[in-house]
């Protein structure tokens, strides 16, 4: 690990579904936050996230859904954007503080070491207060980890 990563403070959270991704937004996005959906497909979610900050960008690789989007919200600014082109969402020119990321394909066991180097990968590069992630594999893994601190308790067998 080298120091940037190190000293990483950006909060992940991890959401099981659309339903939970989007209970998120009232808890995690505030009046002068500056939002980055990534995967916003039709805008449905980054409708919701609009009202309640200073600016959303929803992007999604999908010429065709940001063309709807653009079509249903006018108000609201959509780009495309490859996900994985973390230089790319840098281009967009906004200083992002908070990134909401639900791309297809994510969710599941077989893409959480992708979902873990994306949310590194921005965190490290777009420095978000916070990164919500919809990826109902890395809700699972995380509630099974626990950081070891030493000095925290008894050793087994001691009391
Ligand atoms: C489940 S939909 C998103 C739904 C949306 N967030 C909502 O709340 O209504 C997943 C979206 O991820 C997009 N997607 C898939 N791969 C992507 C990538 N590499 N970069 C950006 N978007 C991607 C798909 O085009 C699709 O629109």
């Amino acid at each position: 690990m080298n120091e940037k990563q190190l000293r990483l403070a950006t909060r992940f959270v991890a959401t099981r579904d659309v339903k939970e991704y989007r209970a998120t937004i009232p808890f995690h996005v505030q009046a002068d936050n500056v939002v980055l959906e990534i995967g916003c497909e039709w805008g449905t979610t980054t409708v919701l996230i609009a009202p309640r900050c200073k600016l959303v960008v929803g992007t999604d690789v999908s010429p065709d859904c940001i063309a709807r989007a653009r079509q249903r919200h006018p108000e609201i600014r959509f780009e495309v954007l490859d996900g994985f082109d973390v230089l790319a969402a840098l281009r967009l020119g906004e200083s992002f503080t908070k990134v909401y990321i639900d791309m297809s394909g994510l969710s599941g066991y077989r893409s959480l070491l992708d979902a873990i180097a994306l949310l590194q990968a921005y965190a490290t590069v777009l420095r978000p207060q916070t990164i919500v992630i919809k990826s109902a594999a890395l809700k699972h893994f995380a509630s099974h980890c626990q950081p070891w601190w030493p000095g925290q308790g008894s050793p087994a067998g001691q009391s």
